[in-house]
């Protein structure tokens, strides 16, 4: 058990405030932040005891690589090569941003944050707060998203302090997170970047900077995978969660809310504003209206998170395809249900 430290943002102008989180991070210790995708779990890049911990907190497989954040552009050479002309213009387009780059490292990069490959992910982030705890701790942070392994990640102060009081020694409480969902990640080793996690930089987007960009083959398709397991569970709330598509969603969802009624099952529906009046059930989720996909997408994994402190047994949601955030929405929330989909 740890004594753990809240800080509000005003509090990272005080010395001593900035002395604790200094200490905390280079003597191997962990410290949650805000940024402007989701809250992270940090530690220094280069103290093997802190980037343990963080696995172990976290209870996330050894064998799943961490990003490593900066908070200025310059210092990412001493520990990757750059290896493709494309990634100046992507630099200068994106970062700092929502936007996580994969490159070959170099040895000086310790292999516990990189699960053993010889590429490691790099961000700059965007938010203030996070830059400022990276640039006080005057290393490089580790940082994946501060949520248990396989569950939504945090984008409220209320989800990690729920599931990391006691457990680290410093949480930033920073609000509601901005974009609320992960960065892009794109593997930019090769002649042609790949996109390896959807995310708010779109495919679109990149397009617009590189002429030429794909999608992981992995994420293509919205099929059960053919050998799931661990490696597909992921933003999973605790309540068995459906996705329902087509023209008869109402219908649909209001006659499995009464069958599940009958066996005495409490039942949630994620819905957006248009519709959300039209469930009778124990829990109603109102998650934006449909056209304001940003909104939205800030508000997925608390709608998730909220099904499980309702504790809902079973969940029905909408699909949220339309706009420019439509397919990294659904992406999350496809592995949210582990793929379950009804077309009605
Ligand atoms: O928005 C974000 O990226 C947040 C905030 C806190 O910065 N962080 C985050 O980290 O989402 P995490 O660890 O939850 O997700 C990192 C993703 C994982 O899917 C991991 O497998 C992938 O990046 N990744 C990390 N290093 C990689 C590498 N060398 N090659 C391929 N994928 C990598
Ligand atoms: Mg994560």
């Amino acid at each position: 058990m740890v004594d753990t430290r809240i800080y509000k943002v005003t509090d990272l102008d005080k010395n001593d405030v900035q002395a604790d989180i200094k200490n905390i991070v280079r003597s191997g210790k962990n410290i949650i932040f805000p940024t402007e995708t989701v809250y992270g779990i940090g530690a220094s890049a280069l103290s093997e005891k802190g980037v343990q911990n963080i696995y172990k907190v976290k209870g996330r497989p050894s064998d799943n690589p961490l990003i490593m954040h900066f908070s200025d552009i310059g210092s990412i050479h001493d520990y990757i090569h750059i290896d493709q002309s494309y990634v100046k213009k992507l630099i200068e387009a994106f970062w700092p941003g929502p936007l996580t780059m994969v490159f070959r490292r170099k040895p000086v990069v310790p292999n516990t944050i990189t699960g053993g490959l010889d590429t490691v992910a790099i961000r700059v982030p965007s938010h203030p707060i996070a830059q400022k705890v990276i640039a006080i701790a005057g290393v490089p942070v580790c940082a994946p998203s501060a949520n248990i392994s396989g569950t939504p990640s945090s984008t409220l102060f209320e989800h990690v302090y729920a599931d990391f009081n006691k457990k680290v020694d410093i949480i930033i409480d920073g609000g509601k997170s901005d974009v609320g969902l992960e960065s892009t990640v794109l593997d930019v080793t090769g002649d042609v970047p790949v996109i390896l996690r959807p995310g708010i930089i779109t495919k679109a987007m990149i397009k617009s900077i590189t002429p030429h960009v794909d999608m992981s083959e992995a994420l293509q398709g919205t099929e059960v995978p053919k050998s799931p397991g661990m490696k597909y569970k992921h933003y999973a709330p605790s309540g068995k969660l459906t996705i329902v598509e087509g023209e008869k969603v109402t219908d649909y969802i209001n006659d499995q809310i009464k069958k599940q009624h009958q066996s005495n099952k409490k039942v949630g529906v994620i819905a957006t504003a248009n519709l959300a009046k039209r469930f009778d059930t124990d829990y109603v989720f109102n998650i934006g209206e449909s056209f304001d996909e940003a909104i939205i997408a800030s508000n997925l994994y608390i709608a998730l998170r909220t099904m499980d402190q309702m504790q809902i047994d079973v969940i029905y949601s909408v699909s949220f395809h339309q706009g420019r955030y439509g397919e990294v929405i659904m992406n999350r929330l496809y592995k949210a249900a582990n793929h379950r989909v009804v077309k009605v």
